[in-house]
């Protein structure tokens, strides 16, 4: 049954394979070093079906690794409408993903989707941007912007426990 004191989050890009696993593993690590594993339920997920199934992106676990969290037995699974009624947070990286969610987000849960760059207001940028295609420095630059955006979430999150 559902522990109706968790809050939930759902970490959400296009393939579940870089992106969102990176977030899942980062901020799952920051909740347990908050002492908080009890309380909050950490899950990720793709808009797309691409990589159901599969362990996330080789070049994404080396750099998780890299700063001491290891992804490689998350699997991916696309996103649905249960997830949306399920989960308390549901934050897109970019904004492809965010219209995505919208198309199949009951009204009365549109409040729930965020971009997760929402909680790193310092940053210039507001889109996690795809590092699928680029080179190993694209993997880090989505690893910083993680970082600072799970501690903006972990801080939102402590003020409402
Ligand atoms: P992600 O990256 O959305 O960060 O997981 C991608 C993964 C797969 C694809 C595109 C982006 N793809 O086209 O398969």
């Amino acid at each position: 049954m559902e522990d109706s004191r968790k809050i939930r989050i759902l970490f959400v890009c296009l393939g579940n394979f870089c992106r969102s696993p990176m977030a899942e593993g980062m901020f799952r690590q920051r909740i347990k070093e908050a002492g908080l594993e009890d309380r909050i339920e950490i899950d990720s997920a793709g808009t797309h079906d691409y990589n159901v199934g599969k362990p996330p992106d080789a070049r994404a676990q080396m750099a998780a690794l890299r700063r001491g969290v290891d992804i490689s037995r998350l699997r991916g699974r696309q996103v649905n409408t249960e997830d949306i009624r399920a989960f308390d947070y549901i934050l897109a990286m970019d904004r492809e993903n965010y219209k995505d969610l919208r198309a199949i987000c009951p009204p009365e849960h549109v409040r729930k989707l965020k971009m997760f760059l929402d909680y790193a207001p310092g940053r210039r940028e507001r889109e996690v941007p795809d590092p699928l295609f680029g080179g190993d420095a694209g993997f880090e630059r989505v690893l910083d912007m993680i970082e600072e955006a799970a501690a903006g979430l972990l801080e939102d999150i402590r003020d409402r426990l």
